[in-house]
Parts: structure tokens; sequence; C-alpha cells
């Protein structure tokens, strides 16, 4: 470990007598204590505060089949109906539920009711396109305010979504298509993007022509250039939805049912597609925003992530409207047209707690505090960070610049696989800058050895968490298997969920997360499969083997390294990598281009043929290659 992580640990920021007056949750402690007395009843007595029920359920958590367990089994519940329906009926439908900013500098206000008859609307247009319960609509579009009204009618009718982040390219779409075997797909024309028109529908396209089971597509107009638009398969929204009605009943599920997939990158090429259900998701991500965040009636939430990954899909789709929320959505980058939009948009619509990851707040940081000072940022109350570790630096400049020392940051440790805040403050926790400090209440989390004992406070060790909890994943699609072997077999206690995480608990009990254990990669905050680079570059022909890894930098987090043996009679040259780098760009998407690629005559394998990454990690950070007794060559 560094030594910026010991000199830091000892450092406490404490939460100031303004900050502990508003806070709606006092005592973190107390909330602790009683979910440790009882944690079925705990959530439960959560279950009952926070959302409505059709029926009851009858067991608050069923443990028979570990570790495919089962929360708030009989219970029947819809998120459409928490997320919107009840609020329409409490006379709210004239509440902001989303301030949009586009890119170009366009706005829109999104209120309940709107959001409501819209949602009614798409999901009769889902119906007469076959789509029932239990199907898989893809959806890939951009940053507008239809990616939520498409998620939202999904799970209005019991059908599932798996949203394709915009970033995706054609290939990693196609896949996700084939293995949700959706027959509709919604799209846009384009998203904006640095004042550029990222051709959504192009791509769409050719997933479509790639993969084999979509039957409809509708494109929501964003960006207006010409695109194809193939006759009996491709509608557009605005002309499918101006003959929908606007009256759709709210199916009632069972708590259990299926909400969505969202893949995310693993140990081997095929990206796994995580399950989430109804009831136990909408529980834990409205109990986290409303006591992590703190929201109340007149906050103005941003979470600045995209609806495409699952900071979206959990704190910008479902559980602020579940809060009945008012948010902001920005459509494009941090820094278009400049590096103070951010700041633009916190002081026009009076932001009053920010969300958002330390790539951004690095990326930036490194343009000074001359922009954020050019504006108003005094409705800010609290900040937040996620998606890797916060370096202490870019917390210090967060905290004392954009939140001008009066506000605490929520950093808080999470994955698509656990659905919301696992490790995280609350706003009356002391903080230390880069550490996600205590387990939510409720979640009980341990950093352990590779033999599941406890680590000691100058231990690095293994982020498991030992007890299911309600917004847990409940299986890989398709492959209950590979969600046995890859999360609950690493300790040979039952129920113990290993999160692929290296950790250290100091002597507070305050964890520090250090990052991913496995052959997973943080580019940007964005989580990235070196099987899936590697199988890239490996379609291309020149390419015999490739090995690909991760590498510190100060922005990103981490940037990609990419080792290739080229196929006999290819010769290297810097023509080929930055080909290369277009097929990646082209396969896989912009996310996972190589910051560098290097040809090499031979890569370090085991004597089984396993890559050891660890060794070119090393030899590229110039750092002792350690233990090499394993390596064949
Ligand atoms: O390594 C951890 C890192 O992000 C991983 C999960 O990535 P993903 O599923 O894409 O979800 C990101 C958004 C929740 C984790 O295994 N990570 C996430 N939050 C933090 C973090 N690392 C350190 N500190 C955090 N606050």
């Amino acid at each position: 470990m560094s030594d910026e992580f010991t000199l830091h640990t000892s450092e406490w920021v404490y939460p100031s007598e303004a900050v502990k007056a508003a806070a709606k949750i006092k005592d973190y402690e107390a909330l602790s204590a009683e979910a440790a007395r009882d944690i079925e009843a705990f959530w439960a007595k959560r279950a009952t505060e926070t959302l409505d029920w059709f029926a009851p359920w009858e067991k608050v958590l069923d443990r028979s089949n570990a570790p495919f367990f089962k929360w708030f089994v009989g219970g029947k519940i819809s998120v459409v109906h928490n997320a919107l329906d009840r609020h329409i009926a409490a006379g709210k439908g004239d509440r902001i539920a989303y301030y949009w900013e586009g890119e170009p500098g366009d706005s829109r206000e999104i209120t309940y009711g709107w959001l409501n008859e819209q949602v009614c609307k798409f999901a009769n247009v889902l119906k007469s396109l076959g789509v029932k319960k239990g199907d898989i609509v893809t959806i890939y579009m951009g940053r507008v305010p239809e990616i939520i009204v498409a998620m939202l009618a999904c799970a209005k009718i019991g059908a599932m979504h798996s949203v394709v982040y915009g970033g995706f390219s054609e290939q990693s779409l196609a896949d996700r298509i084939d293995d949700a075997k959706s027959r509709v797909m919604v799209t846009c024309d384009g998203a904006w993007l640095r004042g550029k028109i990222v051709a959504l529908k192009d791509i769409a396209d050719a997933a479509v022509a790639r993969s084999s089971t979509i039957e409809h597509v509708v494109c929501v107009k964003r960006t207006g250039q010409a695109v194809n638009m193939t006759s009996g398969r491709d509608q557009w929204w605005h002309d499918v939805m101006a003959s929908a009605s606007p009256e759709a009943e709210t199916v009632q599920m069972d708590a259990e049912d299926p909400l969505f997939i969202l893949y995310t990158s693993g140990t081997t090429g095929k990206p796994k597609g995580i399950l989430h259900t109804q009831a136990g998701y909408q529980l834990l991500i409205s109990v986290t925003l409303s006591w992590v965040f703190d929201i109340k009636e007149d906050d103005i939430w941003w979470c600045a992530a995209d609806p495409g990954w699952i900071t979206g899909h959990s704190y910008i789709v479902y559980a602020p409207l579940i809060l009945g929320a008012t948010s902001v959505i920005y459509e494009g980058a941090p820094n278009f047209p400049g590096h103070d939009r951010w700041w633009q948009v916190v002081e026009k619509y009076k932001v009053s707690i920010l969300y958002c990851a330390p790539t951004a707040i690095r990326g930036l940081m490194r343009h000074g505090d001359e922009l954020p000072r050019k504006h108003d940022l005094s409705s800010l109350r609290l900040l937040g960070s996620v998606g890797e570790p916060i370096n202490p630096e870019a917390w210090r400049w967060f905290y004392s610049v954009i939140g001008g020392e009066r506000c605490p940051i929520m950093d808080t440790w999470w994955q698509t696989e656990t659905g919301g805040f696992m490790v995280t403050p609350l706003p009356v926790v002391p903080l230390k800058p880069g550490s996600a400090t205590r387990p939510f209440p409720g979640i009980i989390v341990d950093v352990v050895d590779e033999e599941g004992r406890p680590c000691g406070p100058t231990e690095d060790g293994l982020l498991v968490i030992k007890q299911p909890w309600p917004s847990m994943l409940r299986t890989i699609w398709g492959d209950p298997d590979r969600y046995v072997s890859q999360y609950w077999s690493h300790f040979s206690h039952e129920g113990w969920y290993f999160s692929g995480d290296s950790a250290r608990r100091d002597e507070d009990g305050y964890i520090w997360v250090i990052g991913r254990m496995d052959d997973v990669i943080k580019v940007s905050g964005y989580r990235l499969g070196t099987a899936e680079v590697e199988s890239g570059l490996v379609s291309h022909a020149a390419v015999a083997e490739a090995a690909v890894i991760g590498i510190p930098d100060d922005v990103r987090g981490h940037i990609i390294y990419a080792y290739c043996i080229l196929v006999a009679g290819q010769q290297p040259s810097d023509e080929l990598a930055e080909t290369l780098k277009a097929h990646i760009r082209h396969e896989v998407g912009p996310i996972a281009v190589p910051s560098k690629i290097e040809f090499v005559p031979a890569l370090p394998k085991t004597r089984s043929g396993k890559i050891m990454r660890r060794v070119l990690k090393a030899r590229a950070l110039g750092q002792p290659e350690g233990d090499t007794s394993a390596l064949e060559d």
C-alpha cells in the first residue's frame, strides 16, 4: 500500500453542526445496532415505511436454497406504482421529476404527471409490439428523458429491460442482444457528445445485422441527422406515441419477479447479465438514497452518471422517483463547451446534492480553481463519489473548492451486483478522506484473508459481504453455475459474497477499498474485463494473441496497455497499432481503446498456459516481478 494511504488514515473530517442539525438520520450507531439485533425485522420495518405493497409478504428472507436467496416472499409490488402512480394519486403530478439539460443548451422540465403519461403510452406501444411479462427489451440510447420512459414502461407491464450503455459499439451491443434474446430495441438517432453526434442508430442497425432476434426498433429523434429506417422493422418514437393511449394498467408483480438485467464485465470475455428483481431492489436503493444523501422535499439531486450503468439505474431512475425527488440530468460531457459546464449546471438549477465519479473530479480539477469559483455553488450541501477509490488530493479539492468546506463527501462503495450502496458514510458520520467509512446499517461487511479470517488493521484482505441483502443480484442471466462459482464459492462459509475487491479496515473500523483483485480494469470509472479487450484484439486478422493490463493514471484511474503477438508474416508498425485501436473502438467501444499497444514476440505464461498479467504489469511499471516460479518461460 502507498505511503499516501498510511498518511491519511488518521485524518478526520467532522460534520458541522449545521450538517448534523439538517440530517434526517442522526444516529448511525443506533440503526446499525438495530439491524444487528434482527436483520430481517430491520429490513421489514423499512419495507413498510418506504414502499407501497399490493399484498404483504409471508417471509422476509428465504435462505432455503442458498445462494439463491429470496426476499419478501409472497409480497406483491410494482416499482412503477411506487415511482409514479402513488405520487400522481397524491396530487403531485405537477412536481418536477427532472430538470433536463441538453448538451447544446436546450432544456426540458419533466413533471411526474408528464412522465406518467409517457410511460403509460409507451407501455401500450410495447404491448402492441408483442412485448409480454418476462420479455427483455434492449435499450440503447443517449441521456434523454425518453430512456427513463422506456425503462419504466417495461417495468409497468412486467417486462425486463437490458440497457446497454451508448458508449458500447455494435459487436458488444449484438452480443448483449443475443444473450437476452431481445425482440424489441429502443434507440435514438444519435447522442450529443462534445458537440459531435454519436450515431447510435447506425451502430444499432449494425448490431441488429450481427444479432439474430430483433424484430422491432423504436427510434427517438434527438440529433436530427438522416438515419436509415428499415421498413417493417423500424418506427419513430414520435409516430408510435402519437396514437398510443395514455391509459395503462400497472402490472402487479411478485416480490422476486425480475426487474432488469444489466451487463457488466468479469473475468471472461462474455459479459455477465446481472439480474435484479422487484422488491428488495426498490427497498435498498430508496432507503440508501434517503439516508445517505438525505433527500428532502426541496433538494435538487444530481447524480451525474449515465442511466446505462447501475449508478444511473438505481440513483437517476428508480430511487429518486420512488422518493418523489427532483433531479437534474445533464446530457453531455463535463467539459463542453468549457471545463465549467458542470459548475454552470449546478448554478443554473441550484443543485443541492452532487454525486459523481472521482475520474470526473480529477479531470475538472486539472483546470484549476478559477472556473468553479466563477460560479455560485452555494446551493450545494452534500457531495458524493462512486466508482473507484477517491484519492485524498481529489477529495480535498472536491471538498474545499466545490463544496466550500461545508459539504461532507459521501464516498459510496458498491457494485452492479449489489444494486445499491454497501459501504458508505451518512452525513453525520465523521469522514476520513479516501475511505468509504463503514457499512450501511443492515449490511454485514468484513475484510478477511484467503481462509476467511478477519484481517488486522494493517493487513490488506478480501472484501466480503457476510449476509444476504435485499438488493443483491439474484443470478447471472442464463448462467446460474457462474453465479455460484463467481460470487459465493470463494470461501467455505455458506452465504459469503466475495466482491472481487481488496480492502483494508483500519483501527477505527473504517474501510479503505484498494481495488479489483481479478481481471477487471476500471477506466474512467467504467468497468472493463481484460478478456473483453483481448478478444477484441484477437478478432483482428493480424493478431495471434493479446494480453491487456490496467496502468494507474492520474485522471482516469487506470488506462489500458495491450501486448500483442502478431500472426506470422505481419510486421509491427505504428500504423498497425493505430489500426488495432480503431478496431477496438469499433468492436468494443471507445471506452476500451488501449492507450498503448506494444508488439511482443511472447507473453509471460504459467505452465498451464494462463497469461501472467501481474508480471506484465510489474514490468510496465518497473516494479519487482514477485514470485515467478510458475512462469513457463
Ligand atoms: O472496485 C470497486 C469499484 O467499482 C467496482 C464496481 O464497479 P461497477 O459494477 O461498475 O459499479 C460501479 C458503480 C457502483 C467495485 O468492485 N468501486 C465502486 N465504488 C467505489 C469503488 N472503489 C472504491 N471506492 C468506491 N466508492
